[in-house]
């Protein structure tokens, strides 16, 4: 149905563009279940992280915007270790009106700006582990090739006009606005001054004759793309967002501006008197990472997975598919959605002086503690608020306490004397619970502790697929929990060695213990992957053990060798996390109000 109905737009616009389309189309129209054809494009995937603009110092929330691309990105390197088969990309957004008014305000060249606030980010997320395979610079020659290439597409399909635009700008947000989304507020002078009632930025009034996209055509095609794809906008109430703008008139959208006003873009190919629309210059980033024009793009292209935060959803789900479609491609495959980080209850913002430096949060909370603390708090679906007594409590709980401790108390060496993967014993621990005998010491908790271990990984695949990696996290910690709930029933410690009765049931309760770890450990990846590291690597489990393939977790419950059992374990390297002070607690707090 989806395919007939973008046919018969594209039929308006003449043959030619019927071989694009089936270029692009039999990918994207899938039937919903697995066949043998999703299965292929499931071999490959392509991440991104929106591009980040240069006028100011990277803060918390974009390295929450890359961090959850990296989690969905390692983790599906974890699915199909072939890393040939994931790229993922971020970088810096770096041409338009904002960039351009915040150089002059610094009294800097636009491209000395980009290039200090670039190598920023660069450097922020070299240290954050962002396991990115492309930066991109808008500013690169690469991409300006792109950008005129897909303009002159749209061209020669008649999408674009020239018209006179006139309506409110905000520099910003670089977008267009309605009459009804701005309001007048009080300026520093105390006379009225118009504002986006959105983001509360200063907005100007514009009319100057631009080309126009006719977005406008495309309000049926992207709601029939949306309701033929329920998941293509994760989690569901930003998909349903998006449908209810549709419902509305979809006007035709303005996609330059004349170069004496912005002169820090792309121009327009024939035509230096505009500019290109720094939304649409920004977007095709996604096309020029993966080779766009060469048709090497088509490789990646559709299966694509944007990561962006709520504000730029619009661009995202309208703007963008539009364009694509407009130009004969496919939408992205799935656009993640996540919400914003606050600062004591109020919005991040240099005036407030509020603006957390993650570089200093990844110095005092270590890298993977800053990681698992973002990844493990932060919830897609509505803002959450920062302050650094929260950082401590959590990790100290869940990551030096829960975690850390239930791998010392199993690897220690006053438990552990052997330092080994110790066997498991299924005359003490039968796969069937409820058994009765002398040698049988598992108890009801113990068969929920296997019951969850066991189905922890599908659960976890689950919530990623859902873009709730928080919840990912708190499954994971739940059964962290069980597992320290496990020990301390049995107290190891208290059983010896040299008794042939406790040495079975000792020896199977570390070995339970260890696997659960294993599990962990493996699960934990994504989001911690030094931590990880030195779990597994502690529990002497090698790095071609480590994917989601390979998990079997204790195959000797279910009747099966285990090839860790009687394994050394790896060497000791100290605590896993060390546990934070609370006086590491700065910042944040003096600003509360
Ligand atoms: N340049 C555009 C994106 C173009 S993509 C083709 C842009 N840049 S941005 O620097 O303003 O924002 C980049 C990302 O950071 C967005 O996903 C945005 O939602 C996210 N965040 C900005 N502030 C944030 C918080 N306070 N909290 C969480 N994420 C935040 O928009």
């Amino acid at each position: 149905m989806l395919r007939t109905s973008f046919l018969r737009l594209l039929g308006r616009t003449g043959a030619s563009k019927l071989s694009l389309l089936e270029d692009f189309g039999p990918r994207y129209y899938g039937s919903g279940s697995l066949s043998a054809r999703d299965d292929a494009s499931d071999a490959r995937a392509y991440f991104t992280t929106p591009i980040f603009y240069v006028n100011a110092a990277p803060h918390i929330g974009h390295l929450y915007s890359a961090l959850l691309a990296d989690a969905l990105c390692r983790h599906r390197r974890l699915r199909s270790p072939s890393t040939a088969a994931t790229r993922f990309s971020t970088g810096t957004d770096e041409h338009g009106l904002k960039i351009q008014q915040a150089a002059a305000t610094a009294g800097l060249a636009p491209t000395e700006l980009c290039d200090r606030i670039s190598e920023q980010f660069q450097q922020l997320f070299q240290e954050a582990g962002i396991s990115c395979t492309d930066f991109i610079r808008t500013t690169e020659a690469r991409h300006r090739v792109a950008v005129q290439q897909f303009w002159g597409v749209l061209k020669s399909r008649g999408l674009l006009y020239k018209g006179l635009y006139e309506g409110w700008y905000c520099a910003s947000d670089e977008c267009f606005l309605p009459e009804a989304k701005v309001t007048w507020q009080p300026g520093p002078s105390g006379d009225s001054l118009p504002v986006s009632l959105e983001s509360g930025h200063p907005v100007s009034w514009t009319k100057e004759e631009n080309y126009i996209f006719r977005l406008s055509q495309f309000r049926e095609p992207l709601q029939r793309w949306l309701r033929g794809n329920p998941q293509a906008i994760t989690p569901e109430p930003f998909h349903h967002v998006v449908l209810q703008w549709l419902d509305e008139e979809l006007p035709d959208l303005s996609v330059s501006r004349r170069s004496s006003h912005l002169h820090w873009g792309i121009p327009v190919p024939g035509d230096d008197s505009q500019t290109i629309y720094v939304w649409l210059d920004a977007l095709v980033n996604y096309l020029t990472v993966i080779g766009y024009p060469n048709a090497e793009f088509k490789f990646w292209w559709p299966a694509t997975s944007h990561i962006i935060g709520k504000d730029i959803l619009k661009f995202h789900a309208i703007y963008w598919p539009a364009f694509l479609l407009g130009a004969g491609m496919s939408p992205p495959q799935r656009i993640y959605v996540h919400s914003h980080w606050t600062v004591c209850g109020q919005k991040m913002s240099k005036s407030l002086g509020n603006v957390v430096d993650p570089r200093t949060c990844l110095n005092r909370y270590t890298v993977d503690g800053f990681r698992y603390f973002l990844l493990r708090q932060g919830v897609p679906n509505w803002d959450c608020d920062y302050y650094d007594e929260k950082v401590v409590k959590l990790l100290n709980s869940e990551l030096a306490d829960a975690l850390g401790g239930l791998l010392n108390r199993c690897t220690a060496k006053r438990i552990n004397p052997s330092e080994t993967y110790p066997a498991f014993c299924t005359n003490c621990f039968p796969s069937e619970p409820g058994l009765m005998g002398p040698s049988v010491r598992a108890q009801a908790e113990d068969y929920a502790l296997v019951s969850a271990v066991a189905t922890l990984p599908k659960r976890v695949a689950d919530h990623y697929d859902n873009f709730q990696i928080y919840k990912a996290l708190e499954a994971v910690s739940s059964c962290v929990r069980q597992t320290n709930g496990f020990v301390q029933r049995h107290a190891p410690w208290k059983l010896n060695w040299d008794s042939p009765v406790d040495a079975p049931w000792l020896s199977t309760v570390l070995h339970v213990a260890l696997e659960c770890l294993r599990v962990f450990g493996t699960l934990l990846q994504p989001v911690t992957p030094s931590l990880a590291d030195k779990l597994l690597s502690r529990l002497g489990v090698s790095v071609s053990e480590r994917s989601l393939g390979k998990l079997y977790f204790l195959p000797r419950f279910y009747g099966h060798p285990c090839p860790f059992e009687g394994r050394r374990l790896g060497p000791e390297t100290g605590v896993l996390f060390p546990k934070l002070d609370q006086s590491r607690t700065w910042v944040v707090k003096a600003h509360r109000t």
